[in-house]
C-alpha cells in the first residue's frame, strides 16, 4: 500500500502535472489537497495538451479516481468549465470524480476582493483567482463551504450574512458598487444541480480506501517556497502546498503517508513578486524563459528565471521530508557552455548555515555560485540514463549532492515518452 505526496519544491510550475500524470498510472486515486484555481498543471498526451486547475492531474487515466479534497478552495463556475473542457477533450469525469463536502468556495467578492488588494501598494502579484479572500474567510469561520450547496435556504442565509460584511467594506472602504446579493443567490444556487452528484464525505472514503490497500497520490499544488508557513512571506499563496499540508487538506492521516516525493525543475522560475536570489535578469534568463516555454499555465504572466538554487532545494526537501526526486526541464539548459548552481548564500561576506524565509534578510543575499559545464547536445529524445552526456550526468549528481535528495525520475520534455525513471 502506497500513499504518496507529490511536491514542489521550488516557486511553483515545476512540473508536476506531468510527473503526477506518469506516476497516476500505478496508483488507485489521486487527491488534490490545498490550493484551488490559482495552479495551472499541464500534461501533454500526443498532440493533446490538458491544463488542470483544480481537477487531480490523475483524471487523464480512465483507472484512476479524482478526489479534490477539504484543503482545496472551489470556485464553482471554474470547476464546471474545467469539467466541460475536460469532457470535450474526451476524458470521462462522471463517476470519477469526489468533492470533499468541507471544501470552501470562492465567492465573486473574494475575486473582487483579491483585485482591489493587489491595486493596492502590497501587492502579492497573485494569480487573482480569489484564493487568500476566501482562505481568510475560512479561517475567519466565515466561509461557505461546498456542503452549503445542498440546502437552498442555508445557502442564502450564508450569502446574506456574508454579503452584507462585504458590502459594507467594498462600500465604505473601497469606494466600490455593492454587489448584488440576489443575483449571487441565484447564480450559486444553480451549482448545486451539477455539483451534488461529486459531493462526499472524503476522509471517511479515503480511510475506507486505505483499508481496502488503494494506494493513493496527493497531488500538491503550487510549491515549498510559496507555502504560507515556510515559503518567503508575504510572498507566498495562502495555503500549505507542504507535505503536511497533505494531510490537513485530506483527512488521510499523517501516520498512513508512507513517501515524499520532491518536483524539481533544473533550474528555477516564480511567477509574480517576491524575493529570488538566482534570479537573471540578463539574456540568460531570456533564454531559460524562451528554451522553457515559461510562461505562466494559469495567467500567461511570463515566469522569472533563473539558476537552480541547491541551497532553497535542501530547505525544502528538509521541510517536505523528501526522499526522492524527479528533475524536470533538464533539457532546457542542454543550449547553455555554463551552468551555475547556487550553493549557499551570503550576506555581508557571512556564508548563511539555513534557508532564511525573512523578506529583509532575503534582500540582502549574495548568492554563492559555482560553475559547471554544460553539454551542449540534445538531449530531449533520450531514454535511458546512461545515454546522457557526461556534463548532463554530472549536473544532476552536483544537485543531488547539494541539495540532498536522491534522483528517481528525469524528464527531458513535456510528452509522457520524455522520462526516464531511475
Ligand atoms: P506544474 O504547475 O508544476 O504542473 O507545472 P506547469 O504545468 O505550470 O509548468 C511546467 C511546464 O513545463 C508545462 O508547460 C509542461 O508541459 C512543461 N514540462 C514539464 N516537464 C518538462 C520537461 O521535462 N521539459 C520541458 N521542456 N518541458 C516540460
Ligand atoms: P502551480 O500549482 C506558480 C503564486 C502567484 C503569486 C502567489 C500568490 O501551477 O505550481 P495566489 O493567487 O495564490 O494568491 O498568488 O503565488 N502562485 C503560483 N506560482 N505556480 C502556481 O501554481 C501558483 N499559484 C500561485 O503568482 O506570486
Ligand atoms: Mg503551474
Amino acid at each position: 500500500m502506497s500513499v504518496t505526496v507529490i511536491v514542489g519544491s521550488q516557486w511553483g510550475d515545476e512540473g508536476k502535472g506531468k510527473i503526477v500524470d506518469i506516476l497516476s498510472e500505478r496508483f488507485d486515486i489521486v487527491v488534490r489537497y490545498q490550493g484551488g484555481a490559482n495552479a495551472g498543471h499541464t500534461v501533454e498526451i500526443g498532440d493533446k495538451k490538458f491544463i488542470l486547475h483544480l481537477i487531480p492531474s490523475g483524471i487523464l487515466r480512465e483507472n484512476v479516481l479524482c478526489v479534490i479534497g477539504n484543503g482545496v478552495v472551489i470556485d464553482p463556475k471554474a470547476l464546471l468549465d474545467e469539467i466541460s473542457l475536460l469532457e470535450g477533450m474526451g476524458i470521462s469525469i462522471k463517476n470519477r470524480l469526489l468533492i470533499s463536502h468541507n471544501a470552501h468556495l470562492i465567492m465573486p467578492y473574494h475575486k473582487l476582493l483579491d483585485s482591489i488588494s493587489e491595486s493596492g501598494s502590497a501587492k502579492i502579484g497573485t494569480t487573482g483567482r480569489g484564493i487568500g479572500p476566501c482562505y481568510i474567510d475560512k479561517y475567519a469561520r466565515k466561509g461557505i463551504k461546498i456542503v452549503d450547496l445542498l440546502d437552498k435556504k442555508v445557502l442564502e442565509e450564508k450569502i446574506k450574512q456574508n454579503l452584507e460584511e462585504k458590502n459594507n467594506l467594498l462600500k465604505k472602504v473601497y469606494n466600490q458598487e455593492e454587489l448584488d446579493v440576489e443575483e449571487i443567490i441565484k447564480e450559486y444556487q444553480a451549482f448545486d444541480k451539477e455539483i451534488d452528484q461529486y459531493i462526499t464525505d472524503v476522509p471517511l472514503f479515503l480511510n475506507t480506501a486505505l483499508q481496502e490497500e488503494k494506494s493513493i497520490l496527493l497531488e500538491g499544488a503550487q510549491g515549498a517556497l510559496l507555502d504560507i508557513d515556510f515559503g518567503t512571506y508575504p510572498y507566498v499563496t495562502s495555503s500549505s502546498p507542504t507535505s503536511g499540508g497533505a494531510s490537513i487538506g485530506s483527512g488521510i492521516p499523517p501516520t498512513k503517508i508512507t513517501s515524499v516525493t520532491g518536483i524539481v525543475k533544473a533550474y528555477t522560475t516564480r511567477v509574480g513578486l517576491g524575493p529570488f536570489p538566482t534570479e537573471l535578469l540578463d539574456e540568460d534568463g531570456e533564454k531559460l524563459r524562451k528554451i522553457g516555454a515559461e510562461f505562466g499555465a494559469t495567467t500567461g504572466r511570463p515566469r522569472r528565471c533563473g539558476w537552480y538554487d541547491a541551497f532553497l532545494v535542501n530547505y525544502s526537501r528538509m521541510i517536505n521530508g523528501i526522499q526522492r526526486v524527479a528533475i524536470t526541464k533538464l533539457d532546457v539548459l542542454s543550449q547553455f557552455d555554463k551552468i551555475k548552481v547556487c550553493v549557499g548564500y551570503e550576506i555581508k561576506g557571512k556564508r548563511l548555515k539555513s534557508f532564511p524565509t525573512n523578506e529583509n534578510q532575503l534582500k540582502q543575499i549574495t548568492p554563492v555560485y559555482e560553475t559547471l559545464n554544460g553539454w551542449n547536445s540534445e538531449i530531449s529524445n533520450l531514454t535511458d540514463y546512461n545515454q546522457l552526456p557526461s556534463e548532463a550526468k554530472d549536473y544532476l549528481q552536483f544537485m543531488s549532492l547539494q541539495s540532498g535528495f536522491e534522483i528517481s525520475i528525469i524528464s527531458l520534455g513535456p510528452k509522457r515518452s520524455q522520462t526516464i525513471e531511475l
